[in-house]
């Protein structure tokens, strides 16, 4: 496994595999890799000759008051890891080989972005689809694997791949979970004991909205109600969000139809959780 820090290394890298035939499948994360990332790794793998893992922790898709510097970090681990897993490059860059300069240009993000997390988070997804249009040019991947745990990223990144004609298809993966339904987060670390406890609560108020709409609720603002009571006798974490939009253009709808997202987010006191499930509202699977 090659590590490499220059990003001229890993275009070299990436178009030497590609000019003698080899596909390329790439993993863009930030680190503190747990099997949510080793999943999409692992489809990486199947359905590439070469993959490309990336590990950086993009400041620019942070803001003021979030959570950079108390994000996980374990270099020895996410090595030994990707190692295990049969990944053919990773690309480890430094923040000054990232953005040596502060940026002349930007990228506005105009639609997908003014609900969920880029409704709290202002900034984020621009930050989100700078750091990857860079990596996209850096690693040249054929494909590139998301998961489903950030569907709006997902969304996101699907507009940036259409409008901006990247020559790269992206493949979403299902969210890996804990036995209790947590989604794997790097983030989890970061609960204290008894907000550990209390989170499995989020998919469980999501399933309860879900069941809600198969059992003919097709109101969301009922909908959205009831999933609020739910977490609140539930969990001491403050909630962001609870959102019922469609899938994936990501629009309000007076009436449930079609494929839905539910989604939500809550503050517990070192991290912020995200979790959400898209499905039919007829019923069939998402
Ligand atoms: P990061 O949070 O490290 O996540 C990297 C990828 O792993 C994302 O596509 C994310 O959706 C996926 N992932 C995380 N937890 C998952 C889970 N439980 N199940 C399935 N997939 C999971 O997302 C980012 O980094 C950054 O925004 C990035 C795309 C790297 C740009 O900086």
């Amino acid at each position: 496994m090659q590590v490499l820090e220059s990003i001229q290394a890993v275009q070299q890298s990436s178009q030497a595999f590609k000019a003698v035939g080899n596909s390329v499948g790439y993993v863009p994360t930030m680190g503190y890799l747990h099997e949510g990332h080793i999943e999409l790794i692992k489809r990486a793998k199947k359905e590439n000759d070469i993959v490309i893992l990336s590990i950086f922790i993009n400041p620019l898709q942070f803001g003021q008051n979030e959570d950079l510097d108390a994000y996980p970090r374990d270099r020895e681990h996410d090595l030994k890891t990707a190692e295990e897993h049969g990944v053919d490059v990773v690309f480890y860059p430094t923040e000054s080989i990232m953005y040596p300069r502060p940026m002349s240009l930007a990228i506005s993000v105009n639609k997908r972005t003014d609900v969920l997390c880029g409704r709290s988070r202002p900034g984020h997804f621009e930050g989100v689809v700078t750091v990857l249009t860079k990596l996209f040019n850096i690693c040249q991947p054929d494909r590139v694997y998301f998961g489903m745990k950030d569907a709006q990223q997902v969304a996101v990144v699907d507009a940036l791949i259409e409008d901006f004609n990247f020559p790269v298809e992206l493949v979403a993966v299902s969210t890996v979970r804990e036995e209790d339904g947590l989604a794997k987060s790097s983030r989890n670390v970061n609960l204290s004991a008894e907000e550990r406890a209390e989170a499995p609560a989020i998919l469980e108020a999501l399933m309860l909205g879900r069941s809600l709409v198969e059992n003919g609720e097709k109101n969301p603002v009922e909908i959205r109600a009831q999933i609020r009571q739910f977490l609140e006798n539930k969990t001491h974490g403050r909630i962001d969000y609870i959102e019922l939009l469609s899938y994936p253009a990501l629009e309000a709808v007076d009436t449930v139809k079609g494929q839905v997202i539910l989604a939500a987010a809550v503050h517990y006191s070192k991290a912020r959780l995200i979790d959400n499930i898209v499905f039919e509202a007829d019923g069939t699977a998402g």
